[in-house]
């Protein structure tokens, strides 16, 4: 893929000239700015050329990307640019949503996503997903976590007694719910709630972790528990974030990647694309002028 200049070009930044965006919303195609970094980084999932349309409406245009491995990538851009569309469309999600039209291609550690042959509950098995807001299901703190692990006929015991604490140890909520597991995770707060969702999203331990906007329900110090847990399982796991908080995304991610109607607009390095970004439309972005 092509990557552009490193700077920003000085006479446009002065201008406020969005050429890129002004681009985009003429319908052009234009190439992302990636950083050079990314040319060498090994993708634990790769998108070529993906696009996707809710029956007429396209949401993704030609987004070509990899998510590097062990690493936190954040998802980044204004209301409606595709970011959930994106991640759902990693675990295949979308094909829920009647009149969802997908072309190009994904691949998870080399494997298509994509091709007709693919176990669609074996692969959302590798990609743990926590949503915005915490949705335990209505029954027990240890059913919750054990919960994708019995669905796939796993019924002894002792099995799941060690998966459960291992999991709510990964989420950071094990002592808060240990002695409370036969009660209703329904009685959590929403930051604990959220915590318990991490757990059983890691119970069967996926290659990544879809997170989207996972904090966006919780207060400041749920949500900073959130972004300490994200950074500890990120020694494990992949993890793809979309997050409308900037700050949050320097804290958690390694990389980041701004995406715009539906295109992938910049990415690189998160220190990069928050302190050196090609583009003026992602520094205006990243500093709360544009969007
Ligand atoms: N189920 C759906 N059916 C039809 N159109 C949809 C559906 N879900 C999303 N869209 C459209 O696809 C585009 C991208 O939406 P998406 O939810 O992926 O954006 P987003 O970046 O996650 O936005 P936000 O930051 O508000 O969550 C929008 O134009 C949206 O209206
Ligand atoms: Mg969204």
């Amino acid at each position: 893929m092509p990557s552009m200049a490193d700077h920003p070009v000085q006479d446009e930044n002065a201008q406020g000239v969005y050429r890129v965006i002004e681009a985009i919303r003429r319908g052009e195609s234009v190439d992302p700015a990636l950083h050079p970094e990314m040319e060498s980084l090994e993708g634990v999932i790769d998108i070529d050329a993906f696009n996707l349309y809710y029956s007429q409406a396209r949401a993704l245009f030609d987004v070509s990307m990899a998510i590097p491995k062990g690493k936190v990538t954040a998802l980044i851009g204004p209301s409606g640019c595709g970011k959930s569309t994106l991640l759902r469309s990693i675990n295949r999600m979308n094909d829920l949503i009647a009149g969802v039209r997908v072309e190009g291609n994904m691949s998870l550690n080399g494997s298509p996503i994509y091709a007709p042959h693919v176990d669609v509950i074996g692969l959302r098995k590798r990609l743990g997903m926590v949503f915005q807001k915490p949705n335990p299901f209505p029954m027990s703190i240890y059913e919750n976590v054990v919960y994708p692990l019995r669905i796939d006929g796993e019924n002894r015991k002792s099995v799941l007694d060690e998966a459960c604490e291992r999991a709510l140890r990964s989420a950071a909520i094990w002592d808060e719910a240990k002695d409370r597991l036969k009660q209703s995770a329904l009685g959590m707060s929403g930051g604990q709630q959220q915590r318990l969702c991490i757990a059983r999203a890691v119970v069967a331990d996926p290659d990544v972790l879809l997170l989207d906007e996972p904090c966006s329900a919780l207060d400041p110090i749920a949500t900073l528990r959130i972004e300490e847990l994200i950074q500890e399982i990120a020694e494990r796991y992949t993890v793809l974030i979309v997050t409308h908080n900037m700050q949050q995304a320097m804290r958690v991610s390694d990389y980041t990647a701004f995406m715009y109607l539906g295109r992938l607009v910049e990415y690189g390095p998160t220190s990069g694309i928050f302190r050196r970004p090609i583009l003026t439309e992602t520094e205006e972005y990243v500093t709360g002028r544009f969007g």
